[in-house]
C-alpha cells in the first residue's frame, strides 16, 4: 500500500534539483504532495468534467477556460484540464495560471521541459486542438527541418555507409571541429539503430531499422580535426548488405536540441553504497549496445514509474571516487555512471530509488546542460561554491581542471552543509588537498556541534570576500555555484556585489 506521509514535494531542502532560472518551488498545502496527486488522479474521479470523453478543442473554446477553477492548458497540441492539479503544482498556482486558456508549450519548456506531464496529467486530458494544432516539437515537417538547418543551424551534416565482409561502417560528417566522443550517443536495440550527434545547439539524428543483424558491441571513433565520426558495426553473418536499412522516426534530421524529446535507455543498478547517513553512491550500467558519455557539468534524468505514473528527476553524474584515476574522456567501453543521491525519507522519488534491488533497471536519459568545458580554458583561479548535493557537478569539474587545465593555479571549494555528518567525501577531499597543493577545501556548517572549530553560518559577504582571494589581481577566474535555489540566488547576488562579471560565474540551473 502507498503509505507515504504527505509533505511538500520535492523536499524544500532538496539540493539535487536542477532548478530553473530564478523561480523556485512553493510550499504546498498539507495533502498536496506528488503522492497525493497520484492517488487523486488514480481514484477514478472525473478530472476533466467530460466523463472520459475526448473532444476536439477550438481556440475559442480553449480561451474560455482561463480561471483557476476551470483551467485548460494546451501542451504540444493536447489540451489538459489542470484545475484539479492547481494546488498540487510545485511551482505554484500563479505560475500554472500564466498558461491558462492558452498554448503553454513554450512556457512549460522554458521552465521544465523534462517534466513528464503526459503521464502526470493522463487523467486530465480533454482532447486535441481542433484548429491550427501546435506542431509537436521535434516532429517538424521535413521542409521545415531543412529550413532550420540552412538558416540558423550548423552547416548540414550528412552520413554515409560502407561495408566489408564482416563489418558495416556508418560515417557521420558533422563538418564541425569541436566534436568529441561525448558528442555522440548511440543506442542499438533489436534492429533499431539510433545515433544522435550534438552539434553546437543542434541534434543530428540517424535512426534506422537495420536491414540485417549485427552483434551487440560496436566501436566509435571521432576524427576531431575534420569532425568525422565512424561507427563500426560487426555483422552477425558475412553477407553483403544491399542497403543499410529503412528510415525510422526523424531519421536524418537536424533540429534544435531544445526541441528534441528526451530519449531514455534502461540501465542496470550495479551497486549502492552509503556515503553519509542519508546520501548514497549509485552505480548504473549502460546497456552493452549503448555509447553514452555524460559531458562534464551536464546532467541526465532518471525516470521511475510510481504506481503507474512516470516521474522524472535530474541528477548530475560523478566519478566513483575523487581519488580514482581520471577517466575523462572515458574509453568507449566505459559502461558505468555514478550518482550521489540524497534520500529524503518522506519524499517519493528517492525512497523508491533506494528500494531498487541490485540488478533492477532504471531509464536514464540523454545528457543535458549548458556548461561548456571551454569555460575552463586558461582559467587560473577556480572557485567552487556548493551546498549539500550541489557538490555533484563540482566533482568532474574539479578533477578535470586539476588534470587538464595547465594555466590553473588554484582551485578552492567552499562546501556548505548542516552538520559534519552531512559532508560528502570529506576524507577524499582532504586527501586531495594534501596531495595537490593547488586544491583547498573549506567547510561551512549551518548547524554544527559545539566542538566544531571551522566556519559557521550561511553564504554571506564576509565568508565570500575572505574565500575569493585571487592568485593575482588580474587572474582569469571561474566561479561555479550549485545548491538549493535560495542558496544559488543569494550566492550570485553576492558575487555580483563583489564585482565578478556574468561571464566569470556559472550557476548550475536548467
Ligand atoms: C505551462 C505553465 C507552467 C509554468 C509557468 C510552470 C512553472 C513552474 C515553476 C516555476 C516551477 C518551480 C521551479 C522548478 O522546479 O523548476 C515548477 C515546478 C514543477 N512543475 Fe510546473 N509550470 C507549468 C506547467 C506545469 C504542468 C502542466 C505540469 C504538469 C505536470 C507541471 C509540473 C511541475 C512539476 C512536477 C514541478 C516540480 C519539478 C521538480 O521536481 O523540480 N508544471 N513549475
Amino acid at each position: 500500500m502507498l503509505n507515504v506521509p504527505s509533505q511538500s514535494f520535492p523536499a524544500p531542502s532538496s539540493q539535487q534539483r536542477v532548478a530553473s532560472g530564478g523561480r523556485s518551488k512553493v510550499p504546498l498545502k498539507q495533502g498536496r504532495s506528488l503522492m497525493d496527486w497520484i492517488r487523486l488522479s488514480k481514484s477514478g474521479k472525473d478530472l476533466t468534467g467530460l466523463k472520459g470523453r475526448l473532444i476536439d478543442v477550438t481556440e475559442e473554446e480553449l480561451k474560455k477556460h482561463n480561471k483557476k477553477e476551470d483551467c485548460w492548458i494546451c501542451i504540444r497540441g493536447f489540451v489538459y484540464n489542470v484545475s484539479s492539479y492547481m494546488e498540487f503544482h510545485p511551482g505554484g498556482e500563479d505560475e500554472l495560471m500564466r498558461a491558462a486558456g492558452s498554448d503553454g508549450t513554450d512556457l512549460f519548456d522554458q521552465v521544465h521541459r523534462w517534466v513528464n506531464y503526459e503521464s502526470m496529467l493522463k487523467e486530465c486530458l480533454v482532447g486535441r486542438m481542433a484548429v491550427k494544432p501546435a506542431i509537436p516539437k521535434g516532429l517538424l515537417p521535413k521542409s521545415q527541418m531543412t529550413d532550420i538547418s540552412t538558416k540558423e543551424g550548423p552547416s548540414s551534416p550528412s552520413y554515409d555507409w560502407f561495408q566489408t565482409d564482416s563489418l558495416v561502417t556508418i560515417v557521420i560528417y558533422t563538418k564541425q571541429k569541436d566534436i568529441h566522443l561525448d558528442s555522440i550517443i548511440i543506442d542499438h536495440q533489436n534492429d533499431s539503430f539510433r545515433a544522435e550527434t550534438i552539434i553546437k545547439d543542434y541534434s543530428y539524428l540517424i535512426h534506422i531499422g537495420l536491414s540485417h543483424e549485427v552483434q551487440e558491441d560496436f566501436s566509435v571513433r571521432v576524427v576531431e580535426n575534420v569532425g568525422k565520426i565512424e561507427i563500426v558495426l560487426k555483422k552477425t553473418e558475412n553477407i553483403s548488405w544491399k542497403c543499410l536499412g529503412h528510415p525510422l522516426e526523424k531519421h536524418n534530421s537536424l533540429i534544435p536540441k531544445k526541441d528534441t524529446g528526451l530519449y531514455y535507455r534502461k540501465c542496470q543498478l550495479i551497486s549502492k553504497e552509503d556515503i553519509t547517513h542519508d546520501t548514497k553512491l549509485f552505480c548504473l550500467m549502460l546497456p552493452p549496445s549503448t555509447h553514452l558519455q555524460v559531458p562534464i557539468g551536464q546532467h541526465v534524468y532518471l525516470k521511475l514509474t510510481i504506481t503507474g505514473t512516470e516521474i522524472v528527476k535530474p541528477y548530475t553524474p560523478v566519478f566513483d571516487s575523487l581519488l580514482s584515476e581520471f577517466k575523462e574522456p572515458v574509453l568507449p567501453n566505459n559502461k558505468y555512471i555514478y550518482f550521489l543521491i540524497k534520500i529524503y525519507p518522506a519524499g517519493l522519488f528517492t525512497p523508491e530509488l533506494d528500494h531498487l534491488q541490485i540488478g533492477d533497471f532504471v531509464p536514464v536519459s540523454n545528457p543535458e546542460g549548458n556548461f561548456k568545458i571551454s569555460k575552463l580554458q586558461e582559467v587560473e583561479d577556480l572557485f567552487l561554491l556548493a551546498a549539500g548535493t550541489g557538490f555533484t557537478p563540482m566533482v568532474k569539474i574539479l578533477k578535470y581542471a586539476l588534470i587538464n587545465v595547465p594555466s590553473l593555479r588554484k582551485v578552492k571549494l567552499m562546501f556548505f552543509n548542516k552538520t559534519e555528518d552531512d559532508i560528502i567525501w570529506r576524507s577524499q577531499l582532504e586527501k586531495l588537498a594534501f596531495e595537490d597543493e593547488r586544491f583547498d577545501v573549506e567547510y561551512v556548517l549551518s548547524a554544527p556541534t559545539s566542538e566544531w572549530k571551522g566556519k559557521q553560518g550561511h553564504i554571506s559577504p564576509a565568508l565570500l570576500s575572505e574565500f575569493l582571494n585571487r592568485s593575482s589581481e588580474k587572474s582569469k577566474v571561474l566561479l561555479c555555484i550549485c545548491g538549493p535555489t535560495p542558496f544559488t540566488e543569494q550566492g550570485i547576488k553576492l558575487l555580483h556585489d563583489l564585482n565578478f562579471s556574468k561571464d566569470e560565474i556559472h550557476s548550475f540551473t536548467a
